[in-house]
């Protein structure tokens, strides 16, 4: 199947966001690009360097492409950074336009997290500083200028930012990067016949789709994997696209984390629903399996995200039975609902509440270090309506009920995005640690720079 995203062919697949990808046609696979990790300056006043550059990248067959990458051409290094330590990085912007440095999924204060409110002009820099508070997690960063997320993200401005803690270190879970424990960074780009990423033409106002899946920015992928547990850390860096993961054998296999730190069990799966923004990790156990020579990751409609080949490696991580100690408590449960957030709308009809963002509202408040519980709902559309991503910067919370029921044993984790059916209604506790103003939105990228978006005061 062939998509032409520019006409009206495409339009019920964008409706529902869980159109699937063409089957690949291609006779090649590339080696699964592992991105390099940001090495940590040894002299100077910061720790990192980071600039937003524009470049070339070898994509397609034969064919460059102008894109946008932090480093380098496209996409990012993954910073790994450890609790407890203050980081300083030196943010550079390098490109024609103004953009920012979000730090999705960080616990930061406002004026480092990088919103529509700290733009870069090009050729400016600044130097941020924080401390890591937080757990052992899968994070990214991604720019979020002003209306112009969508796009820059589109061209490459993505990387991976992982956190370690102590705890972390102690479960012998599957760690050596790019030997047993792989970043899988996954993003549907729609190139033209002269190999380009034309945002414009490839523009959809209800989220942009691609006909081609790129994974950490390779085209028709393979991994090679060790024998044994290998850890998969999936970060859903599409605009748009909604993946259902699983194997292609049927087997299952075991979530350990969610977007913001390890699940207290293994929770074993068949299918695992990541819409944008959304992280899990992953653990497949290669010894195993059964016909492992044609084993890949599918998504629900049968199209090959990742095939394995399975190497002649060994790992011999074990996973602990209990990985972590994340509660909803009794008085969490309890308290009363403070804030209602209604999601409603398609393409450029989107709002919060009614409402479209305005960078000089706030929308809300709220007291640091206050626990509130909010209410979410995803109000139906006559049109049906569509799954809405909600995202809150600066903050993890917690999910406490999903339709006035107990979630999902995968959605009893720290979490910083949730996914919203139509007619959902999600109840979440929240607080933030730090002083500042974030933003929360819809993490398609499109209804997010169509006003999908608003502003909480912390104080
Ligand atoms: Cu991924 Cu407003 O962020
Ligand atoms: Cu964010
Ligand atoms: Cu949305």
């Amino acid at each position: 199947m062939n998509h032409d995203m520019s006409g009206m062919d495409g339009m019920d697949g964008h409706m529902d966001h869980d159109n699937p990808l063409p089957l690949k046609d291609s006779n090649g696979f590339n080696e699964l690009a592992v991105s390099p990790l940001l090495e940590k300056n040894t002299a100077g006043d910061v720790d990192y360097t980071l600039t937003a550059q524009k470049g070339n990248q070898l994509l397609l067959e034969g064919q460059t492409t102008e894109t946008y990458g932090y480093n380098g051409d496209f996409l990012g290094p993954v910073l790994k950074l450890r609790q407890g330590e203050t980081v300083r990085i030196k943010t550079v912007n390098a490109l024609d336009e103004d953009t920012t440095f979000h730090w999705h999924g960080l616990d930061v204060p406002g004026d480092v997290d990088g919103g529509p409110h700290n733009p870069l002009k090009p050729g400016e820099e600044r130097i941020i500083e924080f401390n890591v508070t937080q757990e052992a997690a899968t994070l990214w960063f991604h720019p979020h200028p002003h209306g112009k997320t969508s796009e820059q993200v589109y061209k490459g401005l993505a990387g991976l930012l992982y956190i370690e803690d102590e705890h972390s270190d102690s479960l012998n879970l599957p760690s050596d990067y790019g030997i047993n424990d792989f970043p899988v960074l996954l993003q549907d780009r729609a190139f033209t016949k002269t190999g380009e990423l034309n945002y414009e033409a490839a523009y959809n106002s209800d989220g942009t789709l691609g006909d081609r899946l790129l994974v950490n920015g390779t085209l028709d992928p393979k991994l090679s994997v060790p024998q044994g547990k290998v850890r998969l850390r999936l970060v859903n860096g599409s605009n748009a696209r909604n993946y259902t993961v699983a194997l292609s054998s049927g087997d299952s296999f075991q979530q350990i984390a969610t977007d913001g730190g390890l699940l207290n069990e293994p929770v074993a799966m068949d299918t695992l629903k990541l819409t944008p923004a959304e992280r899990a990790e992953i653990i497949i156990d290669f010894d195993g399996l059964q016909d492992v020579e044609n084993l890949s990751l599918v998504d629900d409609q049968g199209t090959i995200l990742l095939p394995f080949a399975v190497n002649d490696g060994q790992t011999s991580s074990e996973i602990p039975a209990k990985l972590n100690s994340f509660e909803v408590t009794g008085e969490e449960r309890n308290l009363p609902v403070t804030k209602r957030l209604e999601l409603f709308g398609m393409m450029d009809m989107v709002t919060i509440n009614g409402k479209k963002f305005d960078m000089n509202r706030i929308d809300m408040t709220q007291k640091v270090g206050e626990t509130e519980v909010w209410e979410l709902t995803n109000k139906p559309d006559p049109m049906g309506g569509m799954i809405h991503p909600f995202h809150i910067h600066g903050t993890q919370f917690k999910v406490i009920s999903v339709n006035g029921k107990e979630p999902d044993d995968n959605l009893k984790g720290w979490k910083d995005t949730v996914a919203l059916e139509p007619g959902d209604r999600v109840k979440i506790a929240i607080s933030f640690k730090n002083k500042g103003v974030y933003m929360y939105h819809c993490h398609i990228l499109e209804h997010e720079d169509n006003g999908m978006m608003g502003q909480i005061e912390v104080n």
